[in-house]
């Protein structure tokens, strides 16, 4: 007599095309079966998903758990415990540690550090440091790194490799922002590798510059801090990076785009044909400028928050697939940490718990279709970042990685109910109508009904593919 290890039945499964009623069978961590025939056997876990949609495990591809490093504010152990509470099967790891994923042996250190704590399934980043890495891109690409991160327009402590969220000029014990001949050799040396050169797309030249007069006359308010870091400095950098994707060939990817006119020059670039693909995340679509009085130093991020004009291109981006995927860019600090002056505290917010149900709530407006959140929370970055079919997809083979959503249920996101370790977040009190109930990760509950039902079953992902340039409406 065969034997299931779970069945999901009576849902509705949603995929990036259709929405549809079958049951789903797993045996061995895999999907073995998607059918309305009932197969015989035993079954160890039978779920009952009526009034439910069942989607392929959403994953948050850009996450900052800074462990080892700052771990006073985060660390891996709860941050994927937030991912399944949430409603996430897979993270993927920023490699800004200490030590960073910066070689094979730092790669090694982290699987291992990373997979006795993870709840949900994860890849790792490997990081891009110019001349001080480069010998090492071809390992980390050989250990299976999801893809290279490269800091444009940061500097990073020199000792502890965090990021220096008030560089000035000057400071020691610093690697100042890398020159623009440099970050074409790090392209040049990752399109060898074939995966994605992934950027946090920010122009330190002109932020200096913009800062240091916004200072001098003792401006202080968020319009302040826009004007010493504005749209203009993402622009600048992503279009100098299409341009070296250009040349380079390599596969261009703009994090966390915050910019309307980014957007604009990432959608031209695509419809060139360049291999030049971007993400957002739920601060650019739900927050902007004007939020700033009610929300306060919590929605300070880099890069900014901009203004409405940018949040509605950011929304046509989503709309018409330029914009290939939405991740949290989860950063937690302390509540300390975020208490100052705009200028002196550091930037990033908690989102890796807020991300699945705020794009869940923008499916009960009516913004975006079941499918677009599919495609967005799922299936494009599995296929951008060489983890599909394994990942992200609904067929049989793949890995048994389920979200299963109650799009009725409504409630608030509460900061204090978050289980992140720094819990700040600026959708304290916001409503939500559409909230993952069940995080199946390979065939194993791991959240229900927002209680942790088993921890520490998360394992390492590794690329089989290259990826595919994501983008367009499929
Ligand atoms: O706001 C941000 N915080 N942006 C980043 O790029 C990094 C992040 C962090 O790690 O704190």
């Amino acid at each position: 007599m065969l034997a299931w290890q779970q069945r999901i039945k009576n849902g509705t499964i949603v995929t990036g095309k259709e929405t549809y009623q079958a049951d789903i069978y797993v045996q061995d961590d895999k999907i073995a079966a998607i059918t309305t025939e009932k197969l015989p056997g035993e079954i160890d876990e039978d779920i009952d998903a009526s009034g439910k949609h069942v989607f392929p495990g959403f994953m948050d591809t850009h996450i900052h758990s800074r462990d080892p490093g700052p771990t006073h504010k985060e660390d891996f152990t709860h941050s994927t415990r937030a991912a399944a509470a949430g409603g996430l099967t897979t993270v993927f790891e920023m490699p800004n540690t200490n030590p960073p994923v910066n070689d094979a042996a730092h790669f090694d250190s982290q699987h291992e550090h990373l997979g006795t704590q993870a709840s949900v399934d994860f890849g790792l980043w490997g990081i891009c440091l110019g001349h001080l890495n480069e010998e090492h891109i071809p390992d980390l690409h050989d250990k299976g790194v999801i893809a290279f991160k490269f800091f444009w327009g940061y500097a990073v402590h020199a000792e502890t490799y965090q990021l220096m969220y008030n560089y000035k000029p000057g400071m020691e014990n610093v690697i100042p922002p890398f020159h623009d001949g440099e970050v074409y050799k790090m392209m040049e040396n990752v399109a060898k590798t074939g995966q994605v050169f992934a950027v946090h797309a920010e122009n330190n030249d002109l932020i200096q510059t913009l800062t240091s007069r916004v200072e001098e006359r003792g401006g202080s308010t968020y319009e302040d801090l826009l004007e010493g870091r504005p749209a203009l400095a993402e622009v600048l950098t992503v279009q100098t990076g299409i341009q070296m994707a250009r040349a380079t060939g390599v596969r261009f990817h703009v994090l966390h785009v915050s910019a309307g006119e980014s957007v604009r020059l990432i959608r031209k670039a695509q419809q060139e044909g360049l291999p030049v693909t971007v993400e957002t995340c739920p601060h650019f679509l739900f927050l902007s400028a004007e939020d700033f009085d009610r929300v306060g130093p919590k929605m300070k991020v880099y890069p900014p928050v901009k203004h409405k004009s940018d949040q509605e291109e950011i929304w046509r981006g989503i709309a018409d697939g330029t914009i290939s995927h939405v991740c949290s860019d989860h950063a937690p600090h302390t509540q300390d940490e975020k208490d100052g002056s705009l200028w002196s505290i550091p930037a990033g917010m908690c989102g890796i718990e807020t991300l699945a149900p705020l794009m869940l709530n923008a499916v009960s407006e009516g913004r975006l279709s079941l499918q677009r959140a599919a495609q967005l929370l799922s299936e494009n970055p599995a296929r951008l970042f060489g983890i599909a079919p394994q990942k992200g997809t609904m067929q049989p083979g793949s890995d048994a990685d389920f979200t299963i959503v109650d799009m009725d249920k409504e409630g608030t996101i509460q900061q204090d109910n978050l289980h992140s370790k720094s819990k700040m977040t600026a959708y304290d009190g916001f409503p939500i109508k559409g909230w993952p109930v069940q995080t199946i990760v390979r065939g194993r509950t791991v959240m229900k009904d927002g209680e942790m039902v088993s921890e520490g079953h998360g394992t390492l992902i590794q690329p089989t593919s290259t990826g595919q340039t994501v983008h367009g409406i499929s």
